[in-house]
């Protein structure tokens, strides 16, 4: 990150970062359907009604089925990626989720992947011509890496972050480039740079963030498989709010070198890197790809261990956890709804259900708060300020007006640390009372929220203080048929209170719900394999909420 001056007023970097992201889409040959200007608030339709059946065929395939189906030679690597900058094009139109769309970088890779395919008679590795996208953090030789601020805009990425490395000498194409917010510390993705990122199932609500970019993406299936990444619930919030699959792993499992970010070398909160995608496969097979090339020879802070295939037991039943609450704040009747379907169908499936409680969520949150900024948002501040850009309002809210951010001390870093290996090790044992092999619970307090109000984060932080693994998947969509509060109705406190008097069923009607599923350290296997067979066993469909 550069603490120099730009050379231009912000207002002006803004014009040329946004007449560049048009040029990349204009560079498109054929050009992309017009988006109509005056559209409904959902725009989930819209792609089917602007798209050809061929490109539609395409775009509507899991990752799965397209890997198949590219390395059989059924469709060329040519095909899928065309079909996919014009989908990703017609989502930029409709939500606002690109930087940029990488049209000749894609052909071109595409091209000599068909080349390689017509002379070796064989793909080129296992992600061969699936296209993939990416959000802006993770740096892409030659190009802008501004991690959301307008000051960092000049910042050109002089090497491909190893990641991307990875997944191309897998087969991978990168067609796009995705929406982050300013600071990358919203539940939102709003920038001065780019604007607001919409939900594509409702305009007036948030597609979640900081990935929220690739979020909106895969929800128009302008994308079938991207990168985003998650400090406190980035992967997670866009994957729920926008009805896909995301996974949160543990760190240090894949590479993060290479990517633009101000915390990079600071290990008191780990920031991750992990997939959104279409399928539940779309996140095993870029998991397993990227572990199965041994990153961890040339990233000595990761751990060497391979991608162990997981079997759900055969000999007892499997034992899922239920956190129906965090003991602070209830999640909305569309979550609780949620829980109880999936609950329901586990048990008339034989697998054991245990209520656990949750354990000092609010201790959680004040430790991991404490550690967000150990330099109590200096950094942040002067990358902000060296633009003159102004502070977004979630921005302000994280950083300026959040009790827990302070200048520390070494020692009082120290302090900080070992709360958080102490809450650790409590939280340890508290497993170890309920021996569950999961534990299911809700991603935020509700669906979507509306713009600028995506404040309670402590449903998918609290994972992240601990460093285990989340898993989110699509259950249902609000309903407000359905969708009531139960009669116990006990209120937890003042907060409790507040968050009950957001929930209007007229408002979140039709907005995805999604579930997440938690494993301990180092079970990235384990939820994935058992995310599975909860919905196998719940006959949860993609494409079809129930
Ligand atoms: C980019 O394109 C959009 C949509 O066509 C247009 O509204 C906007 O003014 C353009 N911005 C720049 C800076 O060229
Ligand atoms: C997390 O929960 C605590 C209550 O324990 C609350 O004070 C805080 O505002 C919450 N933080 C976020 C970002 O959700
Ligand atoms: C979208 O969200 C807004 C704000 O919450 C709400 O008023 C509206 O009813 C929602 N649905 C549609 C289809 O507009």
């Amino acid at each position: 990150m550069s603490s120099k001056s730009p050379s231009k007023t912000w207002v002006d970097i803004v014009e040329e970062a946004q007449a560049h992201r048009n040029a990349t889409i204009a560079a498109l040959s054929p050009l992309a359907p017009k988006v109509p200007s005056n559209f409904a608030k959902s725009v989930m339709h819209i792609p089917e009604e602007l798209l050809d059946d061929s490109v539609l065929s395409i775009t509507d395939m899991p990752p799965e089925d397209l890997l198949q189906a590219l390395s059989t030679g059924q469709l060329s690597a040519a095909q899928v990626t065309d079909a996919y900058l014009q989908r990703a094009a017609v989502a930029q139109g409709l939500s606002n989720c690109l930087t940029e769309l990488l049209p000749s970088l894609a052909r071109d890779r595409a091209i000599e992947l068909d080349d390689y395919f017509v002379r070796n008679k064989r793909p080129i590795g296992p992600l061969h011509g699936l296209p993939i996208s990416l959000k802006e953090h993770i740096g892409l030789k030659g190009l802008h890496c501004t991690t959301g601020y307008v000051s960092q805009w000049e910042n050109i990425a002089k090497e491909d972050a190893h990641i991307v490395r990875v997944l191309h000498d897998a087969g991978a194409v990168f067609h796009c480039r995705t929406t982050i917010p300013q600071t990358m510390m919203h539940l939102e993705t709003d920038s001065n740079l780019y604007g607001v990122t919409v939900n594509p199932y409702n305009s007036s609500l948030t597609p979640g963030g900081s990935s929220g970019g690739e979020g909106a993406l895969i929800a128009l299936r302008g994308s079938c498989l991207g990168i985003g990444s998650d400090v406190g619930g980035s992967i997670r919030s866009p994957a729920a709010n926008c009805g896909i699959y995301g996974l949160k792993p543990t760190a240090f499992r894949l590479p993060t070198d290479g990517w633009g970010y101000m915390m990079a070398g600071a290990d008191t909160t780990e920031t991750v890197l992990g997939p959104l995608s279409t399928s539940l496969q779309g996140l095993k097979i870029f998991m397993k790809t990227i572990i199965d090339s041994e990153p961890w020879l040339e990233e000595p802070a990761l751990i060497p261990m391979p991608w162990r295939p997981y079997s759900v037991p055969t000999d007892r039943p499997l034992r899922i956890g239920v956190l129906w609450h965090d003991g602070i704040v209830k999640p909305h009747p569309s979550i609780t709804r949620a829980l109880n379907t999936i609950v329901s169908k586990l048990r008339a499936n034989d697998v054991e259900i245990v209520d656990f409680a949750p354990h000092l969520h609010d201790k959680a949150w004040t430790i991991l708060a404490s550690l967000y900024y150990p330099d109590g948002g200096q950094a942040d501040s002067e990358l902000i300020a060296t633009s003159g850009e102004p502070w977004r309002p979630l921005s302000e809210w994280i950083i300026k007006k959040n009790p827990c951010v302070k200048t520390l001390s070494v020692g009082e870093l120290a302090y900080w640390l070992e709360e958080r290996e102490e809450y650790r090790k409590e939280y340890a044992m508290h497993w170890n009372k309920y021996g569950v092999d999961a534990l299911l619970c809700p991603v935020g307090p509700g669906a979507a929220p509306k713009h600028n109000t995506a404040k309670y984060w402590n449903y998918t932080s609290q994972w992240n203080l601990l460093d285990y693994p989340g898993l989110v998947f699509p259950v249902t969509m609000v309903d407000k048929e359905r969708d009531s509060w139960n009669s116990d109705g006990q209120i937890l406190g003042d907060q409790d209170q507040d968050h009950r008097k957001l929930w209007d069923p007229d408002e979140f009607h039709g907005a995805p719900v999604g579930l997440q599923l938690v494993g301990r350290r180092f079970e990235d296997e384990k939820i994935v394999g058992i995310a599975e067979y909860i919905i196998a066993k719940a006959g949860l469909s993609i494409q079809k909420f129930d």
